[in-house]
């Protein structure tokens, strides 16, 4: 038997239990996967009790991949460089910290729309973690990136962090985001914006959306899982674009996070169907 758990704060909403018994289904093994309500000044003794119960690992959310840090023996190379831990594997004596974000939303990309390639020039919207892991493969893959935020001081301080010349940070607005669009190939939509229950806006308002040339070559992408179909996604599609929806990368995120607690690789043709499970079920 298997344990794993989601610590965060608030964490009612997250389907991951559903997620997880779907892929021990797959995998064929009895596997729990809990979300667990996590006060602050319990997220230590929490991550003690659920290892010494003999728990494979956990995920963390928000607000704790940045603080969850202090708390691992080891950070795996690509947390380390995104500041940020969304996985804990618990080996004995061994506490590591992952980050499966970032590969979660890479596969999404790649396996639900196409290979991505240093051909292709990504935009930004938004500088927090979840920028940072898509950022950190997209950078691997040698595509440039212009990183649009509405507070630039912190664009600027990703940018400082990163140290690349693939990278340009701006200020987000409309004009920037018009211009820069009509240049990119691929545009990911990283921040809070046309979150549940905030279903009705998007950062593209519609009018900018419609006037972007060659709009059906580019591939639009939002991190946000709730709602499944984003504003900005369904206006992208409405238009011609081509979507990428953020449920995609936390099933991939999801499969990664498995494999390290599990051993099991599962395949990953199986992410179009567990989409349309967990679309039944939401
Ligand atoms: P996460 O780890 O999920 O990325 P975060 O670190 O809090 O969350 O980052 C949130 C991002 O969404 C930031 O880029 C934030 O912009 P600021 O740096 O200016 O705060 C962006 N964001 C949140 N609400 C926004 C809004 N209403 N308009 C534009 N950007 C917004």
């Amino acid at each position: 038997m298997y344990y794993s758990a989601l610590l965060g704060s608030p964490v009612d909403h997250s389907v991951s239990p559903i997620l997880f018994s779907l892929l021990a289904r797959i995998a064929g093994i009895e596997y729990a996967h809990i979300k667990i309500d996590t006060p602050d000044k319990k997220l230590h003794e929490y991550l003690t009790e659920l290892s010494n119960l003999g728990f494979r690992g956990v995920n963390i959310t928000i607000p704790y991949k940045l603080r969850v840090g202090e708390y691992v023996n080891t950070v795996s190379a690509e947390a380390e460089k995104i500041g940020a831990i969304n996985t804990i594997v618990f080996e004995p004596n061994n506490w590591v910290g992952y980050n499966t974000d970032a590969i979660g939303a890479l596969y999404a990309l790649e396996k639900q729309v196409r290979p991505l390639s240093n051909a292709d020039h990504a935009l930004i919207l938004g500088a927090g973690g979840a920028a940072r892991a898509i950022i950190y493969e997209l950078l691997k893959k040698d595509i440039s990136c212009v990183v649009l935020n509405r507070t630039l001081e912190r664009a600027q301080k990703l940018k400082s962090d990163f140290k690349t010349q693939l990278l340009m940070v701006d200020e987000l607005s409309d004009n920037a985001l018009f211009s820069y669009a009509r240049d990119a190939s691929l545009i990911c939509q990283t921040t809070s914006v046309g979150m549940e229950p905030n279903t009705q806006i998007s950062l593209i308002k519609h009018e900018i959306m419609q006037r972007i040339p060659e709009i059906e070559n580019k591939i639009f992408f939002d991190m946000i899982l709730n709602p499944a179909k984003t504003k900005f996604l369904l206006d992208a599609e409405n238009s011609g674009a081509q979507t990428c929806s953020g449920l995609y990368m936390m099933i991939y995120q999801c499969i990664e996070a498995f494999n390290l607690w599990t051993g099991i690789d599962l395949s990953k043709s199986c992410a179009t169907e567990l989409y349309d499970e967990l679309i039944n079920q939401m």
